[in-house]
């Protein structure tokens, strides 16, 4: 449905002209003004009534005058809920396209280290036939730590492959595919449950650091540990020590610096796999396909799917 409308639209982003071309194809009455670098954006932004954004520079945001709703593209928006420029008013959306990427990325090295994927490669070089019995996700046990709309996708793939699923939220209440469910303070008697932890925790003052030494430590020997979320959640330091003395496994797209620092530690660690920040990553046609829905929405002056709760900071 098309709006009569001509409302204002700034896409501020490193590919911003890609996601003004799909949305003008299907909302050709929106007035969109892409921008990549902030000067592009100075002149539109105080016109604008909605911008499609992640990262946007406060000298831009503090402009927004007229900003009525910010439409994120991120799934953590810890930077915009609490951010001064972003008035309380300002209704504020974030993006759910990313759970099952995510969902995909945790069980794409799972399946890869279980089924020895890298060795029969190499065999394969060398033309060894070398048979060896593949680890089975079947009745492992899987602890997942935030059950939003990632964590609970990533619950739903662990139960089709026949595993045990707990998972954490801060406030206990049954979840759909996940066999427990553990508050906040119980993180303790979580860990040492499992054979592979995911953190996608957001990050807010109460789960800065959640996973420190004291935690990390529980990790059973031969677990996996997955950081798909935000870095600043695990106490990266205590992480490499834990992971120098104790028989664990850690797949890590996510650190407290981004890039990764190349002087870290982790880098050179034989039981670490990294990745650049890429479990789940911005898809135009993903993110613009629910942008355009939530904007019918608005016209409508109907509810919008996706709100951030900004007490609770996600
Ligand atoms: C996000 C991210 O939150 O990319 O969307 O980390």
């Amino acid at each position: 449905m098309a709006s009569r409308i001509s409302h204002k639209l700034l896409i501020y982003h490193s590919d911003s002209k890609v996601y003004e071309r799909i949305i003008s194809r299907k909302l050709p009455r929106l007035k969109i003004h892409s921008a990549s670098r902030p000067k592009e954006a100075l002149g539109f932004v105080e016109e604008a009534e909605i911008i499609l954004a992640w990262e946007i520079p406060d000298e831009i945001l503090e402009r927004a005058k007229r900003l009525q709703w910010f439409s994120s593209l991120g799934a953590g928006n810890e930077h915009l809920v609490r951010n001064p420029h972003l008035p309380k008013e300002v209704t504020l959306t974030k993006a759910r396209v990313y759970g099952e990427m995510m969902a995909e990325y945790v069980f794409a090295y799972l399946l890869f280290i279980g089924r020895n994927v890298d060795k029969h490669l190499k065999d394969q070089r060398k033309k060894i036939w070398d048979q060896v019995i593949p680890g089975r996700l079947r009745g492992k046990v899987l602890g997942v730590l935030g059950l939003g709309s990632v964590g609970k996708e990533i619950a739903k793939r662990g139960k089709q492959f026949g595993m045990n699923v707990l998972g954490l939220k801060r406030i206990p209440e049954p979840v759909e595919n996940v066999d427990q469910v553990f508050g906040q303070d119980d993180l303790g008697k979580l860990i040492p449950l499992v054979d592979c932890l995911v953190d996608v925790l957001p990050l807010t003052p109460q789960t800065h650091r959640i996973l420190g030494k004291k935690e990390l430590v529980l990790l059973k020997e031969g677990a996996f540990l997955f950081s798909i979320g935000r870095g600043k959640t695990i106490d990266e330091k205590a992480l490499e020590k834990v992971l120098l003395t104790k028989k664990i496994q850690a797949v890590l797209d996510v650190f407290e610096k981004e890039p990764l620092p190349p002087k870290s530690k982790l880098w050179g660690l034989k039981n670490v796999i990294i990745t650049p920040h890429v479990s789940g990553i911005s898809i135009p046609e993903e993110i613009s396909e629910e942008f355009v829905k939530n904007y019918e929405s608005w016209v409508r002056g109907e509810a919008l799917t996706n709100l951030v709760d900004r007490e609770k900071g996600y």
